[in-house]
């Protein structure tokens, strides 16, 4: 039960997104492009908890990535709110639900957003940022669910 899941993190192209799964819940892991790592602190004044203080956040100021990685973002892909799978939208450009988007997370459920790096944003229904999983790289190998540093 809850067996580590291994990636190989190399075919991953910048700005796009894979799933995979890992204790029965999907797992996001994106890579980000180098103009999205440099517009990840735009959203700012948007988010609720910039730096995860509301929850057990795993890599706390280790990277802006969240993760262990400065180029890639490991998220658990469920809204904080009631457990949807929130949809990416990598995109700068205005969206239906904010005329200002500069990419992330939208929860087609309740409306609720996240930044790339799944932080959450100010007055939506889901009151925290996503969770990161524990994880480690070693090269271009992704190991979910296992952190050897940590234990
Ligand atoms: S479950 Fe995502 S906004 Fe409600």
């Amino acid at each position: 039960m809850g067996a580590p899941v291994i990636v190989d993190v190399s075919k991953l192209e910048p700005g796009q997104q894979i799933q995979v799964g890992w204790r029965k819940q999907p797992i996001f892991v994106i890579r980000h492009t180098k103009e999205a790592i440099n517009n990840i602190e735009s959203s700012l004044s948007k988010l609720a908890d910039p730096k995860s203080e509301s929850i057990d956040e795993p890599y706390r100021d280790i990277n802006l990535t969240r993760s262990k990685s400065s180029e890639f973002t490991i998220l658990v892909g469920v809204c904080t709110h009631l457990g949807c799978s929130p949809k990416f939208f990598p995109e700068v450009e205005p969206k239906s639900w904010d005329a200002s988007w500069t990419g992330g997370y939208f929860c087609p459920c309740h409306g609720s957003m996240f930044d790339l790096v799944g932080r959450v944003f100010k007055g939506v229904p889901a009151p925290t940022n996503m969770k990161v999983p524990p994880h480690n790289f070693k090269g271009n190998i992704l190991t979910i669910g296992e952190d050897e540093e940590m234990s």
